[in-house]
């Protein structure tokens, strides 16, 4: 059984892994293990198997949209918040600094397994800066987080990456972190980032993601964020570019597979917004 939400990483991780030519994520298989794969298929059984496409399929659009944007703007830099085990910095050209932030537990774990893979020339080095934060719903942690990455990123252009993390954070927090990134990054900066609208509570399967949460991830009270897209059109300092649904991505990255009806699919949209 998983021990916390920083649990939730390694069942992600293990569904890229499954289907590797879709996530375009060939190391996912490094980080996996029985266990993994054994919390993997009991999420999918008791939340819906459509999860695990769900999850490949966001892996692949923001690898592309971080690929066409360091393509335009080679001197970015990658800030992944709630970065698990993607592996992203492998996946882009060398030398681009990348910062990740997450749990300490995390963070230990994945440092410790990289300098493994890098000494058995399983994986390249590479500048990766790692920030331990164990709760960012702390308004002092997530102050201390902004106040380092304005220091790290020191003005340079960038791309902020917030993959499968808003549901865990509350609302205040994901309001204050936008207007903190609002304030370090410049004109042309993204942020990219996945969330459920408020309809998705609708569905059978968000309840048991909710109960999931709250059993096997040990959530007590656990209180998912939802946000409408209005959210996103009218947050201040950023402009909506592009906003995704898994249909879409589905038809553009796996033509040959299937998601099912919307009634057994969790949609988690994905929005891509640049700073104004
Ligand atoms: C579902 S995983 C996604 C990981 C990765 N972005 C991916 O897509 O594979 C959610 C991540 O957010 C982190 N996280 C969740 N709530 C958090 C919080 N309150 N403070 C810090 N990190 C948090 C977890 O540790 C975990 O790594």
């Amino acid at each position: 059984m998983p021990t916390g939400v920083h649990d939730s990483a390694f069942i992600v991780n293990a569904f890229r892994a499954r289907h590797p030519q879709i996530s375009a994520d060939p190391h996912a298989a490094l980080w996996l293990c029985e266990r993994h794969e054994h919390w993997a298929t009991r999420y999918a059984q008791q939340v819906g198997q459509s999860e695990v496409l769900v999850h490949v399929l966001r892996h692949r659009f923001f690898l592309e949209r971080l690929k066409a944007f360091l393509a335009a703007t080679p001197d970015a830099a990658l800030i992944n918040i709630g970065a698990g085990f993607t592996s992203y910095p492998y996946l882009i050209p060398p030398g681009i600094p990348c910062c990740e932030v997450d749990t300490t537990l995390t963070v230990a774990f994945k440092q410790q397994k990289l300098a493994e893979f890098e000494a058995q020339g399983l994986l390249p080095a590479r500048p990766i800066t790692f920030l331990p934060f164990d709760d960012l719903n702390d308004p002092a942690q997530l102050s201390r987080l902004l106040a380092q990455l304005r220091t790290w990123l020191d003005g340079r252009p960038s791309l902020v990456l917030l993959e499968g993390v808003l549901f865990y954070l509350n609302l205040s927090t994901i309001e204050n972190l936008l207007a903190g990134l609002a304030s370090i990054q410049a004109t042309g900066d993204i942020v990219a980032t996945t969330s459920f609208r408020p309809e998705e509570c609708q569905k059978a399967m968000f309840l048991r993601l909710v109960s999931y949460c709250t059993t096997d991830y040990q959530q007590a009270h656990f209180s998912p964020t939802t946000l409408p897209n209005r959210f996103y059109r009218q947050q201040r300092g950023y402009a909506l570019l592009e906003h995704r649904n898994c249909f879409d991505l589905q038809r553009t990255y796996a033509p040959q597979e299937h998601l099912g009806v919307a009634e057994d699919v969790l949609e988690e949209d994905l929005y891509v917004m640049q700073c104004t």
